[in-house]
Order: C-alpha cells, then structure tokens, then sequence
C-alpha cells in the first residue's frame, strides 16, 4: 500500500487526492490547518457566487472514496514537521496553498485604513483568522489597487446594497458592518491599459450590474496604443477583447446619480500612502506603457496626482508562504519544484511533491488546479512504480497517536459533516444557505455539543 500525505485541503488536495485514489493500491491522509476543509473555495470564493463553490460537492465524493482520511486542525511544519510525516508516509504532497498578500512596498503602506485584500476577502468570508479585524465602513471614499478579480470581488461586495448579501453566506459580522457602511465612492486603479486588465469578462460585465451603483469611465481610457490594439486583436487577447466592448458600453452610460459610484482608472501606480495618524489618501503616478504586445511594461512619468481616501485595499496577488523543512523560491512565493516535484537545487527531493498555487504561484481559477494536481500526481505514481519494494509506511497509524500525544484535537470528515449540517441549520433561520462558525472552538462546539448551534 502506497501511503500519501496531503498537506491543504483546497481544490488541488482534493484533486490531487482523487487522481491518487483512482489508483487501487494508495491511500491518502489529508492534513488541513484548519477543522474544516475545502480551502478558498470557503474562504475565498466571493458570498454572491454561491454557483462557485459547487466544486466541493465533487470534493466530498472523493472524501468517500475508499482509502480517503481527513485530519483537520493540524498546521504541518508546527503541530507535526515534515521529517515525521515523511517516517510515516511514503510521499507528501504539499497543497497548502498561497496563504499571504504581496504588499505595495510603498511608504504609508502600514497606515490604518490600509489593508490587503486577502484581509477583508477572509473577514466577510468568516475565516478564524480574520475574525477580529474592524474595517471602518463610515468612510465614503475607498480606493483598491489591482485590476483582477479579486479586486473586482471587494469591489462587488462593497459596491452592493447590503439586501443583495443578506441571502448569501456571508459572515454574519461583515453583513452587521456592511448594512452601516457609508462608503460611496469606490476607486479601482490599475496601473496598465483596458487590454491589460485582469479581470474576467463576466466579473466586469457584473460591475455594471450592481443596483443603485453607477460606473464612472473616462473614454480617453479606451484610446488604445498600437500595441494594446495589437493584444486586443490577437486570438490570445479574447478575453480582452470582451472587456473593451463592456468597457466602451459602460463609457457610453448616461450620468447618474446612483447612490454608490465606482471609479474605473487606468495608467496609474500608488506612489506613497498619506495620513497623520491613519490612512488619508494616496499619491498616484500616471504611467506609460512601453514594450512589444504582450511585453508591455509600466513605466511612472513623473507626473503625480492625490487622492484623498480613508481606506485602501491592495488587491496585487497573494503570495505562498514557507513551511520549515520543504525549500521555498522566496521572490515567487512558491516550493521550487518540477511539475510538481519539489527540488533542492536541480536535484528532485524523493518522497515530496506539490499541486495548486504553491507549486505554480496565485493564478488560476479553482478548475486550473485539476490539470496540475494530476500531473503531480502522474508523476509520484510513476515514480512509485519504478521502485521494486516499497518500505512499509504506517501512516495514520503512527500520525494520529503523535498527535493526539501532542494534545491535538483533530477533526475527520464525519465532523466535518456534522459542522457542515450545523451551519446550514444555522443558515435556514436567517433566509441564509449557511451561517458559519467563525472560531475554531465553536466549530469544535458543533460536534461536541449540539446545542451550540
Ligand atoms: C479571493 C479569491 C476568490 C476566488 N474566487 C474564485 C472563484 O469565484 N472561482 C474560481 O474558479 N476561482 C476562484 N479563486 C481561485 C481559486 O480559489 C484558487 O485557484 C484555488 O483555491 C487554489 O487552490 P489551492 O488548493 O492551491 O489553494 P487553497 O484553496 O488556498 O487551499 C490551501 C489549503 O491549505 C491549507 N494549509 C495551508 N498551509 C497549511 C499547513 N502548513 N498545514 C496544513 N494545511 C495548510 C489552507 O488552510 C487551505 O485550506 C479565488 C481566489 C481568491 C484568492
Ligand atoms: N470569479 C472568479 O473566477 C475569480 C475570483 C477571484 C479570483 N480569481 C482568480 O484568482 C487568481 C488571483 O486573482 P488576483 O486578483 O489576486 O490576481 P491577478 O489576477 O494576478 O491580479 C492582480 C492585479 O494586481 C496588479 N498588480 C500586481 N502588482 C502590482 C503593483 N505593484 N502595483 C499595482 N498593481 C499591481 C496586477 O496588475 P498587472 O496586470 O499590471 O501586473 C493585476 O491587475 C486569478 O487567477 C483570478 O482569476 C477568480
């Protein structure tokens, strides 16, 4: 039997997983920081895309798989290094994951009222980490730097009327602060062209389809250079394309006086944060691009711009974070690997591999991680199979007892069942698909006591 530890139970765990159970003879131990599984498809995925977290029904069928075993609440390289799952287990797929933003690098970043968008994402998603953060919504002007979409996610959520997130899953605390925000004006900033941007043409189309919201667009934006035209008309650029036409429908709105407007900018890059004691707003410099298509870079002209705002989110990528014991390529954030098995300078390092954002860096959707997770996985099965005798490995046998010596409390995927039950029975009173349990001890309250929901 081929014993494998899965370290992250986002979508590539789960895909990993289940392209390693299609094989008879493996058995897969998924390990998650946190007792309950699935990743940024809960923690992530934006409240009002319920449609997008239908992925995790297919996950709980691989959870039924034979050979399948969840261990929720263990943090691998602090509750249990490397080295000791390696004694237990034959492989270890690290899929933890990219479990931090990349900041600006810019004076004023630590201001308050200055934030990453990871931060809010996970505070109205209601993961335990971001619990007790207070993001001051009486503020009217925000501004988010980044055009992709997540961005365009913050940007939604803040832009809505709080009855359009009442029937969603959103944190019961977000919807509390959200329903006395007094945010008006929400800026998006990116610093590239149209063609550029990194949203998806069904997240911008959305944009323009927040009631009581308007869209404020200068057409200027929309007069391309030659090589943006160029990107815009090659195959490649489709996606682009989409968004020019949305882009130009939206220019072409009549004024409104919506209650709530959001700014689209272009050509600009944030330069410092200003503010006395908190965030007060942001110096911008206008850019100009130069480069091939498809090799355009932004460079600042000099000319600079001020921007008052109480808030400001960053919204410029997440970034992996090291687990002692795996080497980590720092400058990308990501376990230096090839296709998926983890090097030490050229030499693959036996017995460990990764799939998902920590093998390839925070990009793609949650189906991308299909196709990756199945070529790690292609590569340890075949791997494994050109061994003549494979050691014996005890795998949860030996984990689980460390743990428990350890005074972990763990949860498997029955608890994660009856937390799950619990959260949409929570959810059924509030007219909510589910209510969350927001603290790692009431999630432990839900299997243990019923009357904790
Ligand atoms: C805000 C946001 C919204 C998104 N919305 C969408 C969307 O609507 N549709 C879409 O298709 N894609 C969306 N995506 C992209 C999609 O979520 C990712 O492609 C996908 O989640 C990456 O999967 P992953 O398994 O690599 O990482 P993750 O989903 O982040 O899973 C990593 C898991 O590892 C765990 N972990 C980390 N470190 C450890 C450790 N040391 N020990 C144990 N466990 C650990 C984490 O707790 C987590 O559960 C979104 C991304 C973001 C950031
Ligand atoms: N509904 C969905 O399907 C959905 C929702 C959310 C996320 N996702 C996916 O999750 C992945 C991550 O999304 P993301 O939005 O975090 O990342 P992203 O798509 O890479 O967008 C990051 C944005 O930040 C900008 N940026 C980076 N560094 C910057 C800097 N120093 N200054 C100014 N701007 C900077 C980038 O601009 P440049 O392009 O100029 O570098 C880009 O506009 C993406 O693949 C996304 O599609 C999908």
């Amino acid at each position: 039997m081929l014993r494998v530890a899965i370290v992250g139970s986002g979508p590539s765990g789960f895909y990993a997983a289940e392209a390693l159970l299609k094989s008879s003879s493996v058995e897969v131990d998924m390990l998650e920081r946190l007792p309950v599984p699935y990743g940024l498809v809960r923690y992530g995925v934006a409240p009002d895309h319920p449609k997008l977290k239908l992925p995790a029904m297919a996950y709980a069928r691989t959870a039924a798989m034979p050979g399948f075993r969840f261990v929720g609440g263990v943090t691998v390289g602090r509750d249990v290094s490397v080295s000791e799952l390696q004694d237990a287990y034959h492989a270890v797929v690290f899929c933890a994951g990219a479990e931090t933003d990349r900041e600006l690098g810019i004076p004023g970043e630590e201001l308050p009222g200055s934030y990453a968008a990871t931060e809010l994402v996970g505070w109205y998603n209601g993961h335990p980490d971001y619990l007790q953060r207070n993001f001051d919504l009486t503020q009217e002007r925000v501004v988010i730097v980044g055009h992709g979409n997540v961005a365009a996610d913050v940007c939604r959520i803040l832009a809505k009327p709080v009855d359009a997130l009442r029937q969603t899953d959103i944190a019961k605390h977000a919807l509390k602060t959200l329903s006395a925000s007094r945010v008006r004006e929400i800026y998006l900033i990116g610093r590239h062209r149209p063609v550029q941007a990194k949203f998806t043409d069904k997240e911008l189309r959305e944009l323009g389809e927040i009631p009581q919201a308007s869209i404020s667009l200068d057409p200027g934006y929309l007069e391309l250079n030659p090589s943006s035209t160029a990107e815009a008309e090659d195959p490649r650029g489709q996606v682009a394309a989409w968004n020019m036409m949305l882009l130009r429908e939206f220019a072409a709105r009549a004024a409104s006086t919506a209650q709530r407007r959001i700014h689209l900018r272009f050509l600009e890059s944030p330069v410092a944060l200003y503010g006395e004691d908190r965030l007060e707003g942001v110096i911008l410099e206008r850019n100009r691009l130069e480069g091939p298509p498809f090799g355009q870079r932004a460079h600042g002209s000099g000319d600079t711009l001020r921007l008052d705002c109480g808030l400001l989110f960053r919204s410029v990528g997440y970034k992996g974070v090291p687990i002692p014991g795996v080497p980590f390529d720092t400058p990308h954030g990501i376990i230096p690997n090839q296709q998926g098995r983890v090097i030490q300078g050229k030499s693959p390092l036996a017995g460990l591999y990764c799939a998902g954002w920590i093998k390839r860096g925070p990009s793609g959707i949650i189906g991308t991680n299909r196709a990756d997770a199945v070529e790690t996985a292609t590569h340890l099965l075949s791997d494994f199979a050109e061994r003549d005798c494979l050691p014996s490995k005890a795998g949860a046998s030996t984990l689980l007892p460390l743990l428990s010596d350890r005074g972990l409390r763990c949860t498997d995927f029955q608890d994660w069942l009856k937390i799950d039950a619990a959260e949409i029975a929570r959810g059924a009173a509030a007219g909510k698909p589910r209510e969350k349990f927001v603290r790692v001890q009431d999630m432990f309250g839900a299997i243990s006591d019923r009357a904790a929901v």
